[in-house]
Protein backbone atom coordinates (compact mmCIF):
# COMPACT_ATOMS: atom_id res chain seq x y z
CA UNK A 1 0.00 0.00 0.00
CA UNK A 2 1.03 3.31 -1.11
CA UNK A 3 0.78 5.70 1.40
CA UNK A 4 1.89 9.42 2.19
CA UNK A 5 3.84 9.91 5.32
CA UNK A 6 4.60 12.86 7.10
CA UNK A 7 7.60 14.80 6.27
CA UNK A 8 9.13 14.56 9.26
CA UNK A 9 9.42 10.82 9.21
CA UNK A 10 11.80 10.89 6.44
CA UNK A 11 14.59 12.55 8.77
CA UNK A 12 14.79 9.50 10.80
CA UNK A 13 16.37 6.35 11.27
CA UNK A 14 16.06 3.89 14.14
CA UNK A 15 17.85 5.57 17.30
CA UNK A 16 21.42 5.19 16.98
CA UNK A 17 21.87 3.35 20.35
CA UNK A 18 18.97 0.85 19.06
CA UNK A 19 20.91 0.35 15.63
CA UNK A 20 23.85 -0.67 17.19
CA UNK A 21 22.32 -3.48 19.36
CA UNK A 22 20.79 -4.75 16.41
CA UNK A 23 24.23 -4.64 15.03
CA UNK A 24 24.97 -6.99 17.94
CA UNK A 25 22.10 -9.19 17.47
CA UNK A 26 23.23 -9.88 14.30
CA UNK A 27 26.81 -10.67 15.03
CA UNK A 28 25.99 -12.71 17.53
CA UNK A 29 23.40 -14.88 15.73
CA UNK A 30 25.94 -15.45 13.51
CA UNK A 31 28.18 -17.21 16.22
CA UNK A 32 30.24 -13.95 16.24
CA UNK A 33 31.81 -12.42 19.51
CA UNK A 34 31.55 -8.93 20.65
CA UNK A 35 32.50 -6.10 23.24
CA UNK A 36 29.51 -4.36 23.44
CA UNK A 37 29.88 -0.85 24.60
CA UNK A 38 26.93 1.07 22.04
CA UNK A 39 23.98 0.64 24.48
CA UNK A 40 24.07 2.20 27.75
CA UNK A 41 22.00 -0.26 29.71
CA UNK A 42 22.40 0.09 33.85
CA UNK A 43 23.09 -3.90 34.33
CA UNK A 44 22.27 -4.69 37.96
CA UNK A 45 19.45 -6.81 39.39
CA UNK A 46 16.23 -5.04 40.28
CA UNK A 47 16.51 -4.45 44.60
CA UNK A 48 14.23 -7.17 46.35
CA UNK A 49 12.40 -4.44 47.97
CA UNK A 50 11.28 -2.63 44.79
CA UNK A 51 10.59 -6.16 43.02
CA UNK A 52 8.51 -7.46 46.56
CA UNK A 53 6.73 -4.07 46.00
CA UNK A 54 5.93 -4.87 42.60
CA UNK A 55 4.43 -8.19 43.30
CA UNK A 56 2.43 -6.62 46.24
CA UNK A 57 0.69 -4.46 44.01
CA UNK A 58 -0.02 -6.65 40.68
CA UNK A 59 -3.56 -6.67 41.72
CA UNK A 60 -3.95 -3.32 41.19
CA UNK A 61 -5.61 -2.91 37.87
CA UNK A 62 -6.95 0.48 38.18
CA UNK A 63 -6.45 3.44 35.58
CA UNK A 64 -4.62 6.13 37.87
CA UNK A 65 -4.58 9.76 37.43
CA UNK A 66 -3.13 11.53 34.24
CA UNK A 67 -0.30 12.92 36.80
CA UNK A 68 0.53 10.11 38.62
CA UNK A 69 -0.58 8.49 41.92
CA UNK A 70 -0.31 11.58 44.64
CA UNK A 71 1.45 9.41 47.48
CA UNK A 72 4.20 8.68 45.01
CA UNK A 73 4.08 12.64 43.52
CA UNK A 74 4.79 13.70 47.33
CA UNK A 75 7.57 11.04 48.20
CA UNK A 76 9.60 11.98 45.38
CA UNK A 77 8.79 15.50 46.12
CA UNK A 78 10.28 14.67 50.00
CA UNK A 79 13.12 13.11 48.09
CA UNK A 80 13.98 15.91 46.70
CA UNK A 81 13.74 18.31 49.51
CA UNK A 82 16.49 16.24 50.62
CA UNK A 83 18.40 16.24 47.79
CA UNK A 84 18.49 19.28 46.30
CA UNK A 85 16.76 21.46 48.98
CA UNK A 86 13.42 22.47 46.92
CA UNK A 87 10.19 23.67 49.05
CA UNK A 88 7.83 20.85 48.53
CA UNK A 89 4.56 23.39 48.16
CA UNK A 90 6.08 25.02 45.15
CA UNK A 91 6.79 22.26 42.80
CA UNK A 92 4.63 19.65 41.41
CA UNK A 93 5.36 16.44 39.78
CA UNK A 94 4.12 14.20 36.61
CA UNK A 95 4.70 10.63 36.12
CA UNK A 96 5.40 9.58 32.78
CA UNK A 97 6.62 6.33 31.24
CA UNK A 98 9.98 7.07 31.44
CA UNK A 99 11.99 10.41 31.42
CA UNK A 100 12.12 10.65 27.83
CA UNK A 101 8.44 10.97 27.58
CA UNK A 102 9.16 13.98 30.02
CA UNK A 103 11.63 15.38 28.00
CA UNK A 104 9.60 15.06 25.07
CA UNK A 105 6.20 16.56 26.33
CA UNK A 106 8.31 19.34 28.05
CA UNK A 107 9.93 20.26 24.20
CA UNK A 108 5.72 20.19 23.18
CA UNK A 109 4.49 21.98 25.62
CA UNK A 110 7.17 25.19 25.25
CA UNK A 111 7.03 27.22 22.24
CA UNK A 112 10.12 27.77 20.43
CA UNK A 113 13.23 26.27 19.59
CA UNK A 114 15.77 24.27 21.46
CA UNK A 115 19.37 25.26 22.92
CA UNK A 116 21.49 21.89 22.95
CA UNK A 117 25.01 22.23 24.08
CA UNK A 118 26.69 19.69 21.83
CA UNK A 119 27.73 16.87 22.51
CA UNK A 120 24.18 16.05 24.12
CA UNK A 121 21.97 12.83 24.16
CA UNK A 122 21.15 11.16 20.98
CA UNK A 123 17.05 12.23 21.58
CA UNK A 124 16.99 15.76 22.21
CA UNK A 125 17.62 16.78 18.73
CA UNK A 126 14.95 14.34 16.83
CA UNK A 127 12.19 15.06 19.53
CA UNK A 128 12.83 18.82 18.55
CA UNK A 129 12.28 18.26 15.07
CA UNK A 130 9.32 15.91 15.94
CA UNK A 131 7.38 18.83 16.86
CA UNK A 132 9.00 21.13 13.89
CA UNK A 133 11.39 23.20 16.10
CA UNK A 134 14.62 24.27 15.13
CA UNK A 135 18.09 22.83 16.91
CA UNK A 136 20.35 25.57 17.83
CA UNK A 137 24.28 24.13 19.29
CA UNK A 138 25.66 25.52 21.95
CA UNK A 139 29.43 24.73 22.19
CA UNK A 140 31.10 22.79 25.21
CA UNK A 141 34.37 21.86 26.42
CA UNK A 142 35.30 18.70 27.66
CA UNK A 143 38.29 17.91 30.44
CA UNK A 144 39.11 16.19 33.42
CA UNK A 145 37.32 19.15 35.05
CA UNK A 146 34.39 18.37 33.49
CA UNK A 147 31.70 19.49 30.63
CA UNK A 148 31.72 23.07 30.39
CA UNK A 149 29.38 25.06 29.06
CA UNK A 150 30.82 28.74 28.73
CA UNK A 151 28.22 31.22 30.05
CA UNK A 152 28.96 34.39 27.56
CA UNK A 153 29.30 31.95 25.03
CA UNK A 154 25.68 30.94 25.81
CA UNK A 155 24.77 34.59 25.68
CA UNK A 156 26.32 34.59 22.24
CA UNK A 157 24.74 31.69 20.84
CA UNK A 158 21.48 32.69 22.01
CA UNK A 159 21.56 36.66 20.85
CA UNK A 160 22.86 35.48 17.36
CA UNK A 161 20.62 33.06 17.06
CA UNK A 162 17.72 35.82 17.58
CA UNK A 163 19.61 37.93 14.93
CA UNK A 164 19.12 35.16 12.34
CA UNK A 165 15.57 35.19 13.23
CA UNK A 166 15.24 32.06 15.28
CA UNK A 167 13.33 32.25 18.42
CA UNK A 168 15.50 30.31 21.68
CA UNK A 169 13.66 29.76 24.47
CA UNK A 170 14.64 26.35 26.03
CA UNK A 171 17.84 24.68 27.02
CA UNK A 172 18.45 21.21 28.14
CA UNK A 173 21.31 20.20 30.62
CA UNK A 174 22.48 16.87 31.28
CA UNK A 175 24.95 16.23 34.02
CA UNK A 176 26.36 13.91 34.67
CA UNK A 177 26.08 13.61 31.07
CA UNK A 178 25.47 11.30 28.33
CA UNK A 179 28.05 10.48 26.22
CA UNK A 180 30.73 12.64 27.96
CA UNK A 181 30.40 10.72 31.41
CA UNK A 182 31.17 14.57 32.32
CA UNK A 183 29.54 16.90 34.58
CA UNK A 184 28.97 20.72 34.97
CA UNK A 185 30.55 22.13 38.04
CA UNK A 186 28.23 24.30 40.77
CA UNK A 187 29.76 27.27 39.55
CA UNK A 188 29.21 27.14 35.94
CA UNK A 189 25.59 25.58 36.63
CA UNK A 190 25.44 29.14 38.64
CA UNK A 191 26.42 31.19 35.59
CA UNK A 192 24.28 29.18 32.93
CA UNK A 193 21.21 29.99 35.74
CA UNK A 194 22.12 33.71 35.38
CA UNK A 195 21.69 34.31 31.86
CA UNK A 196 19.02 31.87 31.23
CA UNK A 197 17.15 34.01 33.39
CA UNK A 198 18.42 37.20 31.98
CA UNK A 199 17.00 35.63 28.95
CA UNK A 200 14.04 34.21 29.79
CA UNK A 201 15.34 30.91 28.44
CA UNK A 202 12.87 28.07 30.50
CA UNK A 203 15.82 25.14 31.64
CA UNK A 204 15.25 21.15 31.13
CA UNK A 205 17.49 19.96 33.75
CA UNK A 206 17.56 16.11 32.66
CA UNK A 207 19.69 14.48 36.04
CA UNK A 208 18.35 10.77 35.09
CA UNK A 209 22.05 10.26 35.95
CA UNK A 210 22.40 12.34 38.82
CA UNK A 211 22.79 9.93 41.33
CA UNK A 212 25.12 8.28 39.31
CA UNK A 213 27.48 10.91 40.38
CA UNK A 214 31.43 9.33 41.39
CA UNK A 215 31.78 12.18 44.18
CA UNK A 216 28.57 11.45 46.17
CA UNK A 217 27.62 14.82 45.13
CA UNK A 218 23.63 15.75 43.75
CA UNK A 219 23.92 18.61 41.91
CA UNK A 220 20.99 20.24 40.23
CA UNK A 221 20.84 23.94 38.46
CA UNK A 222 17.42 24.29 40.25
CA UNK A 223 18.38 25.97 43.14
CA UNK A 224 20.07 28.83 41.02
CA UNK A 225 17.14 28.98 38.75
CA UNK A 226 14.07 27.68 40.87
CA UNK A 227 11.32 29.27 38.79
CA UNK A 228 13.28 28.20 35.27
CA UNK A 229 13.99 24.77 35.99
CA UNK A 230 12.24 21.29 35.64
CA UNK A 231 13.84 18.90 36.87
CA UNK A 232 13.73 15.70 34.64
CA UNK A 233 14.57 11.97 35.80
CA UNK A 234 14.00 8.38 36.40
CA UNK A 235 14.55 5.25 37.58
CA UNK A 236 16.33 3.93 34.76
CA UNK A 237 19.81 4.33 35.43
CA UNK A 238 20.83 4.55 38.90
CA UNK A 239 18.24 1.33 40.16
CA UNK A 240 18.77 -0.35 36.30
CA UNK A 241 15.09 -0.13 35.67
CA UNK A 242 15.21 1.02 32.29
CA UNK A 243 12.35 -1.56 31.25
CA UNK A 244 10.34 -0.37 33.45
CA UNK A 245 9.59 2.90 32.25
CA UNK A 246 9.68 5.25 35.14
CA UNK A 247 10.08 8.84 34.95
CA UNK A 248 8.78 12.22 36.57
CA UNK A 249 9.19 15.94 35.94
CA UNK A 250 9.59 17.79 38.79
CA UNK A 251 7.76 21.24 37.88
CA UNK A 252 7.60 25.11 39.46
CA UNK A 253 4.59 25.99 40.08
CA UNK A 254 5.81 29.37 39.34
CA UNK A 255 5.54 28.66 35.72
CA UNK A 256 1.78 29.48 34.60
CA UNK A 257 -0.27 26.77 32.79
CA UNK A 258 3.04 24.75 32.32
CA UNK A 259 1.94 21.23 34.87
CA UNK A 260 -2.01 21.61 33.51
CA UNK A 261 -0.13 21.41 30.13
CA UNK A 262 2.01 18.27 30.71
CA UNK A 263 -1.02 16.65 31.96
CA UNK A 264 -2.90 17.21 29.15
CA UNK A 265 -0.11 16.03 27.49
CA UNK A 266 -0.39 12.72 29.81
CA UNK A 267 -4.05 11.92 29.52
CA UNK A 268 -4.25 12.49 25.58
CA UNK A 269 -1.21 9.92 24.97
CA UNK A 270 -0.22 7.59 27.87
CA UNK A 271 -2.73 7.96 30.73
CA UNK A 272 -1.04 6.86 33.30
CA UNK A 273 2.05 4.94 33.85
CA UNK A 274 0.96 1.33 35.11
CA UNK A 275 -0.77 1.22 38.52
CA UNK A 276 1.70 -1.50 40.08
CA UNK A 277 4.89 -0.08 38.82
CA UNK A 278 3.54 3.37 40.43
CA UNK A 279 2.89 1.86 43.81
CA UNK A 280 6.30 -0.30 43.90
CA UNK A 281 8.16 2.83 43.05
CA UNK A 282 7.53 4.84 46.55
CA UNK A 283 9.96 2.24 47.67
CA UNK A 284 12.53 3.81 45.89
CA UNK A 285 12.00 7.37 47.02
CA UNK A 286 11.24 6.68 51.00
CA UNK A 287 15.04 6.99 51.54
CA UNK A 288 15.42 3.41 52.43
CA UNK A 289 18.15 2.32 53.83
CA UNK A 290 18.95 -0.99 51.60
CA UNK A 291 18.05 1.25 48.51
CA UNK A 292 20.83 3.93 49.28
CA UNK A 293 23.46 1.75 49.57
CA UNK A 294 22.31 -0.10 46.36
CA UNK A 295 22.70 2.98 45.10
CA UNK A 296 25.91 3.83 46.27
CA UNK A 297 26.91 0.32 45.55
CA UNK A 298 26.12 0.22 42.04
CA UNK A 299 27.71 3.83 41.82
CA UNK A 300 31.23 2.70 42.94
CA UNK A 301 31.00 0.35 40.08
CA UNK A 302 30.46 2.54 37.63
CA UNK A 303 33.06 4.85 38.78
CA UNK A 304 35.73 2.38 39.17
CA UNK A 305 35.05 0.36 35.44
CA UNK A 306 34.19 3.64 33.60
CA UNK A 307 37.62 5.34 34.70
CA UNK A 308 39.30 2.65 34.13
CA UNK A 309 38.36 2.49 30.46
CA UNK A 310 39.27 6.57 30.47
CA UNK A 311 42.78 5.32 32.42
CA UNK A 312 43.79 2.64 29.87
CA UNK A 313 42.53 4.98 26.60
CA UNK A 314 44.69 7.66 28.21
CA UNK A 315 47.65 5.45 28.91
CA UNK A 316 47.41 4.36 24.60
CA UNK A 317 47.60 8.40 24.23
CA UNK A 318 43.80 8.68 23.10
CA UNK A 319 42.11 11.87 24.69
CA UNK A 320 39.82 10.71 27.33
CA UNK A 321 38.93 12.96 30.08
CA UNK A 322 38.24 11.27 33.35
CA UNK A 323 34.25 10.51 33.97
CA UNK A 324 32.91 11.73 36.80
CA UNK A 325 29.44 10.10 36.39
CA UNK A 326 26.96 7.63 34.74
CA UNK A 327 28.51 4.70 32.48
CA UNK A 328 30.45 6.51 29.56
CA UNK A 329 33.34 7.58 28.34
CA UNK A 330 33.52 9.76 25.25
CA UNK A 331 37.13 9.52 23.78
CA UNK A 332 38.78 11.77 20.99
CA UNK A 333 41.13 10.17 18.81
CA UNK A 334 42.38 13.04 17.59
CA UNK A 335 46.40 12.32 18.23
CA UNK A 336 45.89 9.79 15.90
CA UNK A 337 44.55 11.75 13.01
CA UNK A 338 47.07 11.08 10.40
CA UNK A 339 47.41 7.24 11.19
CA UNK A 340 43.51 6.84 10.72
CA UNK A 341 43.19 8.99 7.64
CA UNK A 342 46.04 6.10 6.11
CA UNK A 343 43.60 4.00 6.33
CA UNK A 344 40.72 6.40 5.30
CA UNK A 345 39.58 6.55 8.45
CA UNK A 346 38.07 10.63 8.51
CA UNK A 347 34.87 10.52 10.29
CA UNK A 348 33.84 9.34 13.59
CA UNK A 349 31.01 6.87 11.86
CA UNK A 350 34.25 5.42 9.89
CA UNK A 351 36.18 4.41 13.19
CA UNK A 352 32.92 3.04 14.44
CA UNK A 353 32.12 0.89 11.85
CA UNK A 354 36.17 -0.26 11.54
CA UNK A 355 36.34 -1.04 15.28
CA UNK A 356 33.18 -3.47 15.10
CA UNK A 357 33.92 -4.75 11.47
CA UNK A 358 37.47 -5.52 12.35
CA UNK A 359 37.44 -6.02 16.41
CA UNK A 360 33.58 -6.97 16.86
CA UNK A 361 33.62 -3.66 19.56
CA UNK A 362 30.23 -1.89 19.27
CA UNK A 363 30.72 1.56 20.12
CA UNK A 364 28.76 5.11 19.24
CA UNK A 365 29.99 7.81 16.53
CA UNK A 366 30.28 11.03 17.99
CA UNK A 367 27.84 12.26 15.02
CA UNK A 368 24.92 11.03 17.29
CA UNK A 369 25.62 12.99 19.89
CA UNK A 370 25.62 15.81 17.17
CA UNK A 371 29.67 16.46 16.63
CA UNK A 372 30.66 17.28 13.66
CA UNK A 373 31.88 14.26 11.58
CA UNK A 374 35.45 14.59 11.59
CA UNK A 375 36.02 15.23 15.06
CA UNK A 376 37.08 11.50 15.83
CA UNK A 377 34.68 10.74 19.01
CA UNK A 378 33.09 7.62 19.96
CA UNK A 379 30.98 7.03 22.73
CA UNK A 380 31.93 3.56 24.95
CA UNK A 381 29.30 2.56 27.50
CA UNK A 382 30.93 0.65 30.12
CA UNK A 383 28.24 -1.89 30.90
CA UNK A 384 29.47 -5.20 29.36
CA UNK A 385 29.51 -7.70 32.20
CA UNK A 386 26.94 -9.86 34.51
CA UNK A 387 25.69 -6.79 36.39
CA UNK A 388 24.70 -9.52 39.44
CA UNK A 389 27.67 -11.30 39.47
CA UNK A 390 29.97 -8.05 40.07
CA UNK A 391 27.76 -6.52 42.38
CA UNK A 392 27.76 -9.79 44.66
CA UNK A 393 31.41 -9.94 44.28
CA UNK A 394 32.15 -6.35 45.49
CA UNK A 395 29.25 -6.83 48.42
CA UNK A 396 31.46 -9.83 49.55
CA UNK A 397 34.29 -7.32 49.85
CA UNK A 398 36.66 -7.76 46.91
CA UNK A 399 38.63 -4.89 46.08
CA UNK A 400 38.04 -3.16 42.95
CA UNK A 401 40.95 -3.95 40.97
CA UNK A 402 42.61 -4.97 38.29
CA UNK A 403 41.94 -8.37 39.21
CA UNK A 404 38.46 -7.52 39.59
CA UNK A 405 37.74 -6.57 36.09
CA UNK A 406 39.80 -9.59 34.92
CA UNK A 407 37.41 -12.03 36.99
CA UNK A 408 34.34 -10.61 36.99
CA UNK A 409 33.87 -8.14 34.46
CA UNK A 410 35.92 -9.56 31.34
CA UNK A 411 34.66 -7.94 28.36
CA UNK A 412 35.74 -4.81 29.77
CA UNK A 413 39.63 -5.93 29.91
CA UNK A 414 38.85 -7.55 26.51
CA UNK A 415 38.02 -3.85 25.03
CA UNK A 416 40.94 -2.21 26.18
CA UNK A 417 43.45 -5.20 24.90
CA UNK A 418 41.33 -4.52 21.33
CA UNK A 419 41.89 -1.03 21.49
CA UNK A 420 45.89 -1.70 22.25
CA UNK A 421 45.81 -4.06 19.40
CA UNK A 422 44.01 -1.51 17.02
CA UNK A 423 46.61 1.20 18.01
CA UNK A 424 49.64 -1.04 17.81
CA UNK A 425 48.41 -1.66 14.29
CA UNK A 426 47.49 1.97 13.21
CA UNK A 427 51.50 2.21 14.08
CA UNK A 428 52.71 -0.34 12.14
C1 LIG B 1 20.76 11.53 28.96
C2 LIG B 1 19.53 10.68 28.98
N1 LIG B 1 18.36 11.27 29.21
C3 LIG B 1 17.21 10.58 29.22
C4 LIG B 1 17.22 9.22 29.00
C5 LIG B 1 15.89 8.51 28.99
O1 LIG B 1 15.78 7.58 29.98
P1 LIG B 1 14.38 6.92 30.38
O2 LIG B 1 13.38 7.27 29.33
O3 LIG B 1 14.66 5.48 30.45
O4 LIG B 1 14.01 7.55 31.70
C6 LIG B 1 18.43 8.55 28.77
C7 LIG B 1 18.44 7.11 28.49
O5 LIG B 1 19.35 6.54 27.95
C8 LIG B 1 19.62 9.31 28.78
O6 LIG B 1 20.80 8.72 28.58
Amino acid sequence: MDIELNKFSNEFELSPTLAANEAVLRFKAQGKSIIHMGFGQAPFPVPDRIKNALCDHAHNNKYLQALGLEELRNTILHYYKALVSIDPDKYQVIIAPGSKLVLYGLQMAVKGDLLMPVPSWVSYAPQARMIGTEVIKVPTNLNDAGYHIDASQLKETIISAREKGLNPTKIILNYPSNPTGLTIGDNELKEIAEICIEENIFIISDEIYGLVSFDGEYRSILKYAPDNTVISSGLSKHLSLGGWRFGFGIIPKSINGLTDMMQNIASETWSCVPSPVQYAVIEAYKGNEDIERYIKDCCDIHCFINQYIAKGLSDLGVICPLPQGGFYNYPNFLPYKDKLSNIDIKTSQQLSKYLLEEYGLVSLAGTAFGADPQILTLRLSGCDYNGEKVLNAYRSGKDLNEQFIIDHAPNIKEAICIFERFIANLSR
